[in-house]
């Protein structure tokens, strides 16, 4: 019988936010929902990553509406979102009741698989969230960033899976953030995985190398249960593989995949004129599009080399640019090798640029870094340059506990904070995850209610 593959379909969320950063308005989907719902898809993935902050920051959308309505959209279909574990969808580390109450009402919400990561791969970053998703009857999807270096062997990736799976995660997804994964890594990885556990295996990658569509391939060959992609529209270059071509592939290959053609080719004539908006108003800029294997020159993801370009060329110092590319793999093995995704890619590229300026390695060390190397950020995959963390930390101890073991509750201050501005536990957590954004939202929104406008949502389907 031949092996069944999944597809979970990014556009609405990964290559939304990887072409057009997350500028989708509701009103430019809400009509293909049924479409994306008939399509069959293993999952949709709809929310989390940058899509609540730009919902408030950008769309003036309440993020937990867009859910609900995608939700009763698609009725058929698991949602899906991205959730940075102990960060949820920002960068710094929240206290267990704030982690548990944003697993919680994304479940009520009607998200049905959660994918959780951490940048470093330090699953106490994972845990409290992922035992959330679990005591909510949603689906755990634990994740492992890829990257390469010295100590990440496919031995240190299995047992890392092994460990998800044993906190009880319902899959394993190998996020690929960067796409630099080539397709043997990919087989590899994919290989030692399916050989330690026993739940199903997710790929994501991105097409930014070049590499995406044979990555995806190798991985099915591997054993890769699920892999995402993108509807054609909103695929290729810094988004997914598409969705079309890759299913095409697949079949031909002899696998089976299970999705209904005409919905997904609806799907893929709506995206066209919507990819063609955003190309004619600037959002999209085409050069996202195509194929940049610098990334694979460098060893780096691509946003994090056009950052360091955009930092010397501002300081009129773009002949360093060889010697900051040198510095980097250094500065990383300082840091004890941290997967290059964001903060930590900011972080390395910065204090490599640094170092390179001001012609003394660590003269000047970011308020990041320092934060990094004290363990606020989690465990550093490798062991930290003892110098440097001598000169850094001076005699003060790093953190060794699990970072949010040391912060108070969020919620009850949150909620006193915004009194009778906050109309639910949702506006709360909004108001928690981006305080200025959210209380701007608010104040919009209660403006809105004064005048008869109606902001009713019109019931779809
Ligand atoms: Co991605």
């Amino acid at each position: 019988m031949a092996k069944k593959v999944y597809i979970t379909e990014t556009v609405l969320r990964d290559a939304n936010q990887s072409l057009i950063a997350t500028r989708m308005p509701f009103a430019d989907f809400a009509p293909i929902l049924g479409a994306l719902d008939r399509a069959g898809y293993y999952s949709l993935e709809c929310w989390g990553g940058a899509t609540f902050d730009s919902c408030l920051r950008y769309l003036n959308e309440d993020p937990w509406e867009r859910l609900r309505n995608i939700r009763a959209a698609c009725p058929n279909t698991k949602l899906q979102m991205l959730l940075r574990g102990q960060n949820l969808l920002g960068y710094k580390h929240y206290p267990d009741d704030v982690v548990r109450a944003f697993v919680r009402k994304s479940v009520e919400n009607g998200i049905h698989i959660i994918r959780i990561f951490d940048a470093l791969n330090d699953l106490r970053n994972i845990e409290v969230a992922l035992d959330e998703a679990l005591k909510c009857g949603a689906h755990a999807s634990g994740t492992l960033c890829f990257t390469s270096s010295p100590i990440h062997t496919l031995e240190a990736f299995a047992k890392l899976a092994v460990e998800l799976e044993r906190m009880g995660a319902q899959s394993i997804c190998v996020k690929d953030m960067a796409g630099i994964m080539g397709p043997k890594e990919a087989f590899d990885l994919v290989s030692a995985i399916k050989q330690s556990v026993n739940v199903p295996v997710v790929v994501h990658t991105h097409s930014t190398t070049g590499l995406g569509f044979m990555t995806l391939l190798k991985s099915v060959e591997a054993g890769a249960d699920v892999i995402d992609t993108a509807i054609s529209a909103f695929s290729g270059g810094t988004s997914q593989p598409a969705t079309e071509t890759m299913v095409y592939t697949l079949r031909q290959m002899g696998y089976e995949v299970n999705l209904n053609d005409a919905a997904v080719k609806e799907v893929s004539d709506f995206f066209q004129p919507v990819l063609a908006k955003f190309l004619k108003d600037g959002t999209l800029n085409p050069t996202v599009m195509g194929t940049s294997p610098d990334a694979l020159i460098y060893q780096i993801p691509g946003g994090m080399l056009s950052n360091l370009v955009a930092q010397l060329t501002a300081q009129n110092k773009l002949e360093l640019l060889d010697e900051v590319l040198r510095e980097t793999p250094r500065v990383r093995e300082d840091l004890g090798y941290p997967p290059l995704v964001t903060p930590m890619s900011q972080m390395v590229g910065a204090q490599a640029a640094s170092n390179v300026l001001a012609g003394e390695r660590y003269k000047n060390v970011s308020k990041e870094v320092r934060a990094y190397v004290r363990g606020e950020y989690g465990r550093a995959p490798g062991s930290i340059n003892p110098a440097l963390q001598e000169k850094i930390l001076g005699g003060e101890q790093p953190v060794t506990c699990r970072f949010a073991d040391l912060l108070e509750p969020g919620l009850e201050r949150a909620r006193a904070e915004l009194g009778s501005r906050a109309e639910s536990e949702e506006d709360v957590l909004s108001y928690i995850a981006f305080p200025a954004q959210a209380e701007a939202y608010f104040d919009q929104r209660a403006e809105a209610k004064k005048h008869t406008y109606s902001y009713a949502v019109k019931k779809l389907d």
